[in-house]
């Protein structure tokens, strides 16, 4: 897809009806979709630094990330893998949008339980691998406007919230796999980069 004002693509336009206006249509704004890094990338390898300010540029980098995850679609993205290597995650595992959260510097302060649930990712297409986790947690994280708060997950959140602090540590849910598996998966990987090449 290409913006058609400033013809650079991966670009989505915005357009909307101004008032008194019949059929007129405005950009509003070019929110940048972000390319995904995918595995074995060894920059999905680097460990993530807090964030020590959050201000606009930050918050330019959440909605592009938000943008880009609801775009592909998934339900949870981490800095890391659009190359951005600072302690930040957006996620919704809602179907209609209903549950976006930002997370910056995340930390999970309690966890209990465990569960084992088939996991995806953006940075691994096509591969799904059963992976054990913590049935529920309690994460601390700022928000968009940089205020602390806490919630409780469960379930797949709970999931979702885990495999992304993963991402920001360098780790990719291939790593719980066996070598026999991983291999496997590899081979999918480079079956597939090869079709799109
Ligand atoms: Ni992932």
């Amino acid at each position: 897809m290409q913006c058609q004002q400033c013809r650079a693509s991966r670009y989505r336009r915005y357009t909307r009806r101004p008032a008194g206006a019949a059929r007129a249509s405005l950009c509003l704004t070019l929110m940048a979709l972000l390319p995904i890094l995918r595995f074995p990338d060894p920059r999905l390898r680097t460990v993530a630094k807090p964030v020590e300010q959050v201000d606009d540029a930050l918050r330019a980098l959440i909605d592009d990330m938000l943008q880009t995850m609801y775009e592909e679609p998934g339900i949870g993205l981490a800095a890391t893998q659009v190359d951005r290597h600072v302690r930040v995650i957006v996620m919704d595992v809602s179907e209609d949008k209903s549950n976006r959260k930002v997370l910056i510097n995340p930390e999970i302060i309690a966890a209990s339980g465990s569960q084992l649930c088939k996991e995806g990712c953006l940075s691994v297409p096509t591969v799904f691998v059963e992976v054990q986790r913590a049935e529920s947690v309690t994460v601390r994280a700022l928000d968009r406007d940089g205020q602390p708060y806490e919630f409780s997950a469960s379930g797949l959140e709970a999931v979702c919230v885990q495999h992304e602090i993963d991402h920001l540590d360098g780790k990719v849910f291939v790593d719980y796999l066996t070598p026999l598996k991983r291999e496997m998966a590899m081979k999918k990987l480079a079956k597939l980069a090869r079709a799109e090449s």
